[in-house]
């Protein structure tokens, strides 16, 4: 049996509901193969652009914090993770200290953060902030982007970001492979507007044009193409949109 036939098949018995999707083939491409020889001889910059977009798309998010005087600091950080929801923990893994990082380092000298994040109407702020400016300017200034502040908590949130989270810092964890640093934090507080989140407690990202980005400079908006009940192995998973 061909694979159409078979696809129309399971189709017709309501097993597999995906059957005219277009499929990708290998077939038409000549495939390079890329070995952990070649990623070790690749110049600095090719290896940067091609390791780092690897994983996929990234969550795009400024970073608010203040040092021990006050001083506000806001950066770019695609490596945020989901750590855990009981207790509420995210995670982002910080370069190695071997020069200053800002973030980092207020951070562990004040122990809140922000995550806000990044929409299209401030992109180009947002993508600025990555730049290495010294400790005594503030990416909120240079950029225009607006710090803001709620009670008690220390640190900034972007005013212009639709979808932000205070963090208060709880562990770091070194990661002696290459001296990158993640560092976790516990949700303290969210900021989403309320038509934005599902009765069931689903933040519509899509709706709220929170970007994603590959690698360091390519951003993008998301689309959603398919939800799906929770999957059992027994069948398939309903698709509900
Ligand atoms: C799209 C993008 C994503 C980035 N993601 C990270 C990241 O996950 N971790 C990190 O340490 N630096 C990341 N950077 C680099 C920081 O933004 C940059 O080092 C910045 O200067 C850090 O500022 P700070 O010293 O004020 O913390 C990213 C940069 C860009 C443009």
């Amino acid at each position: 049996m061909n694979k159409f036939v078979g696809s129309l098949f399971r189709l017709l018995k309501g097993e597999y509901s995906n059957a005219w999707k277009p499929r990708w083939s290998s077939a038409k491409y000549e495939i390079m193969v890329i070995t952990a020889e070649d990623i070790e001889k690749f110049d600095k910059r090719y290896r940067v652009n091609l390791i780092n977009a690897l994983t996929g798309f990234s969550p795009a998010n400024l970073i608010g914090t203040r040092n021990r005087r006050g001083k506000p600091n806001l950066a770019m950080f695609s490596s945020l993770v989901h750590i855990g929801s009981n207790p509420p923990l995210m995670g982002f893994i910080n370069r190695p200290d071997t020069v200053a990082r800002h973030t980092l380092e207020n951070i562990r000298e004040t122990g809140t953060f922000t995550v806000n994040h990044v929409h299209q109407s401030f992109l180009s702020e947002a993508h600025q902030t990555s730049a290495r400016y010294p400790e005594e300017v503030s990416e909120f200034t240079v950029t225009g982007l607006t710090p803001e502040f709620f009670g008690e908590f220390t640190a900034p949130f972007v005013n212009e970001a639709v979808i932000k989270i205070g963090l208060r810092f709880r562990e770091e964890i070194k990661i002696e492979l290459n001296g990158t640093h993640l560092i976790i934090g516990e949700i303290d507080n969210i900021r989403i507007p309320d038509s934005f989140i599902s009765d069931e407690g689903r933040p519509d990202l899509e709706r709220a044009g929170s970007l994603v980005v590959s690698g360091l400079d390519a951003y993008f908006v998301s689309r959603l193409v398919g939800k799906f009940a929770y999957a059992k192995p027994e069948g398939f998973a309903e698709r509900l949109e």
